[in-house]
This record gives C-alpha cells, sequence and structure tokens, in this order.
C-alpha cells in the first residue's frame, strides 16, 4: 500500500519514525480516522476541523491541516481504494531528545496518513442485531476532546469487553455515561435522544454531530444531558455512533438488555436517515 509521510508517497514499507519521534516516546500527537464509501471520502471537513483543535491546544508546528483532504483523496486513488476503505492520519510534535518540555528549536511535525480497505460486513451485522457493552470507570484524563494517540486507558477498557465477550466498553465518570472506547453513546428515554454534552470529557464525535443534526431534521426530540448509569433500567434504546461504527444499537449493558432487548425505533430511523446521507454525499452503497 501507499502511504503518506512527511510530504512524500511511498511504499508503507518503507517508511521508518524516529525512535526519537515524541508520538512514540510521549503519544505527543494526535490521529483522525476517515471512512470512505464507494472510494469518495465522508465528512472530511470535520476531522480536519478537528485535527486542527486539537494541534492549536497541543501547540503543534503546523495548525492547519486541511491539505491532507488532498493526500486522503490521493492515497485512494493511488490505492486503487474505489468502495469501502478508511483513512487513518497521525501527527506528532515530532522527533527531538528526549524531554517533557516542547523541544527548542521546535522539529518539524511528523505527518502520517495511510489508506486501508474496509471490510463493511462486520458492522452491518452490528448495525443490523445490536451488540453488548460493559460499563468502566473512566481512568482517562480530562482532556478526551482532543484525539490524541494517548489510548492506553481506552485499550484497556475496550480489551476487558473483549474478554466479556462485549463489543465496546462504555465510560463512566461521576456517575455519568459518557462515550465508549473508540464511540459515542446515545440513549433513548421518556421519548427524548440523550447524549452527553459536548464537553472536554468527551471527543466531539464527526458521527454524534450529524446523528444530531438527523434528530433535528426528522423531528425526534434531543437533548445533550449526561445520561446516568442509574438511568438504564428507564432507558428505551441505546446506540454507540462513530466512523467506523456508523449507528450501532446497544441492545445489552453488563448482560441486562436495554428496553425490549432488540434495537428500538429511534435508532432504526436514525440509520435510515444516516445512509441516506451517506448516499447524499458519495453515492448508493453497493
Ligand atoms: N474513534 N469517542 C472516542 C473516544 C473515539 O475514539 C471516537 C472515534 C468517537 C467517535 O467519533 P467519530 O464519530 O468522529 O468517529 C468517540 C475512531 C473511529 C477510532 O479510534 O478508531
Amino acid at each position: 500500500m501507499i502511504a503518506y509521510f512527511n510530504g512524500t508517497y511511498l511504499p508503507r514499507e518503507e517508511i521508518s519514525i524516529s525512535p526519537d519521534d515524541r508520538g512514540f516516546l510521549f503519544a505527543d500527537g494526535l490521529y483522525e480516522v476517515i471512512r470512505a464509501y464507494n472510494g469518495r471520502l465522508f465528512k472530511t471537513g470535520g476531522h480536519i476541523n478537528r485535527l486542527n483543535h486539537g494541534a492549536a491546544h497541543l501547540n503543534l508546528g503546523i495548525r492547519d491541516f486541511s491539505y491532507l483532504s488532498e493526500v486522503a483523496r490521493q492515497l485512494l486513488e493511488k490505492n486503487g481504494l474505489t468502495a469501502d476503505a478508511t483513512i487513518y492520519f497521525q501527527v506528532t510534535r515530532g522527533a527531538a531528545p528526549r524531554g517533557h518540555a516542547f523541544p527548542e528549536p521546535s522539529p518539524e511535525p511528523t505527518v502520517f496518513a495511510s489508506a486501508s480497505p474496509f471490510d463493511p460486513a462486520p458492522t452491518r451485522l452490528n448495525m443490523e442485531k445490536g451488540i453488548g457493552v460493559i460499563l468502566v470507570p473512566d481512568q482517562r484524563w480530562a482532556r478526551c476532546d482532543m484525539k490524541t494517540v494517548g489510548l492506553t486507558a481506552n485499550v484497556l477498557a475496550n480489551q476487558q469487553a473483549k474478554e466479556k465477550g462485549a463489543k465496546e466498553a462504555l465510560f463512566v465518570r461521576d456517575g455519568v455515561i459518557l462515550e465508549g472506547t473508540h464511540s459515542n453513546f446515545m440513549a433513548v428515554m421518556d421519548n427524548c435522544l440523550v447524549t452527553a454534552p459536548a464537553s472536554n470529557y468527551i471527543l466531539h464525535g464527526i458521527t454524534r454531530k450529524l446523528v444530531l443534526a438527523l434528530c433535528a431534521e426528522n423531528d425526534i426530540p434531543h437533548r445533550e444531558a449526561p445520561v446516568f448509569a442509574t438511568d438504564l433500567p428507564g432507558l428505551t434504546e441505546a446506540f454507540i455512533t462513530g466512523t467506523t461504527t456508523e449507528i450501532t444499537p446497544v441492545t445489552a449493558v453488563d448482560g441486562s438488555p436495554v428496553g425490549s432487548g432488540l434495537p428500538g425505533p429511534v435508532t432504526r430511523k436514525l440509520q435510515k436517515a444516516f445512509a441516506a446521507r451517506i448516499e447524499e454525499d458519495c453515492g448508493k452503497q453497493a
């Protein structure tokens, strides 16, 4: 596969990253995952804006990554990816002798991008049948709005879910169900869709934002407010959202069914609206 590394396109296996890279040493960097349908990128602008937001807060040497949308397009083309694919971006502060504070002079940021074919079948199955999830205490830091590559807590929580036969772990802080290890969380209670406010405690998901817009367009009552773990018995529906998970129903939490234990009508309506939006932006799905 052809990848992009610091301004050059080259075979992925020819890329070597310095052991002094601050992404490697300190997780001092950011990433994004973008989905392509029919070889066409979906919601690129939102992902680039979020990367720029993180870069500004981290004070990286590059603050405007808008050129990466063209890089992403080129990677799809150079790799002949005309169907389902994902693009991965990672940017770090760059390579410099180890020291916690920002290096002086500032190194050139490391910028990496790659494209991979994406098999939609497992997601489609989960979207159809729903998944079980577990609750875990949120042991992450308090700047989850930045998509940094520091994912240790997410890795451990997701592994815990896997070992329990669940598909995702949801982080709970102060009794609030915030989001998953790689997805946002939404619930339906009292006929209203509720999701945690876009604070520093969650990633401001591109899919989350689109789903809230689709609620507005489809007259689905919705609000951004905390969903407490104690609300679980009263939920009629729940689902997770994300670039690779789209809108996946959550039918059980810690082994107890959510609502009827089957994907509900609000979830189904939003899945349909979401599929229509993909078709509008990227053409009809195979
Ligand atoms: N993860 N919350 C977290 C912690 C995430 O890592 C992600 C995405 C989301 C959903 O955001 P979006 O709708 O913009 O994809 C929420 C990506 C897909 C990943 O880590 O693979």
